[in-house]
């Protein structure tokens, strides 16, 4: 596994009686009577815990939880992820009540060797995402070794991620954050061709600096989701009730004279699925050419996905972000469902799924373990491939 220069694997550090700061992301979607929805981000960062529960470390994990700005709110509590994690385990969790402060120096202080706890929410102190000096120092009074385990939020410069790391001596990066790094900076050397990415998602505003990003590497862009609708309407097609970023119109001709001025293709949908309206009970597949003035595309059509998947198929190294249409629907998940599929089906390739919405896809069709890799991260997997450098990366080489 390569590492960048500097950087210390947590199988290499001494952490045995030691008091080990695990910064891990558990910030996992919740039902509404706050029980865990989706346990893979807690399930990523077993191996570290299990690792330095077997080296007899004294384990303080740190993680935030949505974004309760700086306040003390209770439906934000990590309590029901503690509870998970226990049961992961099947060891106990002890979760302080605050992230800082006289509890939760006690918890840490009445840890043994082997023992876990979890600090409450770490957002609910504003010193976290301020980078405060002063909420960092106390945050590295609870450890002698750092280890950096939460690859998604390796793109944010908080107190937990970037501030505290230089207050710690000894540091390094867990299995999760090694692993993520290892396979995205595949993505930015010497790939095997043709490299294709298939990105999607409602915004073009969202996704323009990956997709600029992508151009100088990528052969082929596969576009699907709300955004092609502003590709499409730039290139003259008329998508009736369609979602369209009117501004972001010339953004999206400016990208696509670029494509073709590099000799890139740029896959758009030639069919949709269009509807009324996302909780519409009937649907129709169109060609792009003739989308019904009162309806919406919400979804990729047939041939669009058969055109995807043969890109799929040819491709060597795939990266995937965003879904190709309103998934959460199934009436709309076809295109996402099939991208999904293509990927698990090329053996040949690198097969890389860029989180969020795109790994509930892949999980969502079962085929999570069929691909190369599944990133963590959303956001910090997007800024990873782009060649941005981030903060809780830089934070842990040693100088
Ligand atoms: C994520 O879910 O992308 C990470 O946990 C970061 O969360 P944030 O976007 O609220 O910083």
């Amino acid at each position: 596994m390569a590492l960048p220069h500097g950087i210390v694997h947590v199988e290499q550090l001494p952490v045995e009686g030691r008091r080990v700061f695990v910064r891990v992301d558990l910030n996992v979607p919740l039902t509404k009577d706050r029980k865990v929805s989706d346990d893979a981000r807690i399930v990523a960062v077993l191996p570290t815990i299990r690792h330095l529960v077997e080296r007899g470390a004294r384990i303080v994990l740190g993680s935030h939880l949505g974004r309760p700005d700086g306040k003390v709110k209770p439906e934000y509590s990590l309590e029901p992820v503690a509870v998970r994690l226990a049961e992961l385990l099947a060891a106990d969790v002890v979760l302080a009540d605050e992230p800082v402060g006289d509890g939760a120096r006690k918890v840490v202080s009445d840890l043994r060797d082997g023992q876990i706890a979890l600090l409450e929410n770490l957002r609910f102190d504003p010193g976290e995402e301020a980078n405060d000096d002063g909420f960092a120092r106390q945050l590295a009074s609870y450890a002698d070794v750092y280890v950096n385990d939460a690859f998604g939020t390796a793109h944010r410069a908080h107190a937990s991620t970037a501030g505290m790391v230089p207050h710690v001596a000894v540091r390094g990066a867990g299995y999760v954050m090694a692993k993520e790094i290892d396979v995205l900076s595949r993505l930015l050397g010497d790939v095997d061709r043709p490299y294709l990415a298939i990105v999607g998602g409602a915004k073009v505003s969202d996704k323009i600096e990956v997709l600029d990003a992508l151009l100088a590497r990528v052969d082929v862009i596969a576009i699907g989701g709300a955004m092609a609708n502003t590709f499409l309407t730039a290139q003259g097609k008329q998508l009736g009730k369609s979602k369209v970023e009117a501004d972001k119109l010339s953004i999206a001709r400016n990208f696509l004279r670029k494509a073709s001025e590099a000799g890139k293709t740029v896959m758009l949908p030639t069919d949709v699925v269009v509807a009324t309206g996302l909780d519409a009970d009937a649907s129709e597949v169109v060609s792009i050419d003739g989308v019904p003035g009162d309806l919406m595309a919400l979804d990729i059509g047939p041939a669009s996905i058969e055109a995807y998947r043969g890109a799929a198929q040819r491709a060597r190294t795939v990266f995937w972000n965003g879904p190709m249409g309103v998934f959460e629907k199934p009436r709309f998940a076809a295109g996402t469902v099939a991208v999904a599929h293509a990927l698990a089906a090329n053996k040949l390739a690198l097969t890389v799924v860029g989180g969020g919405d795109s790994a509930a896809a892949v999980a969502q069709a079962g085929v999570a373990d069929q691909v190369t890799h599944v990133s963590t991260g959303g956001g910090a997997s997007l800024e990873f491939i782009q060649g941005l450098e981030l903060p809780g990366i830089a934070a842990l080489a040693v100088k």
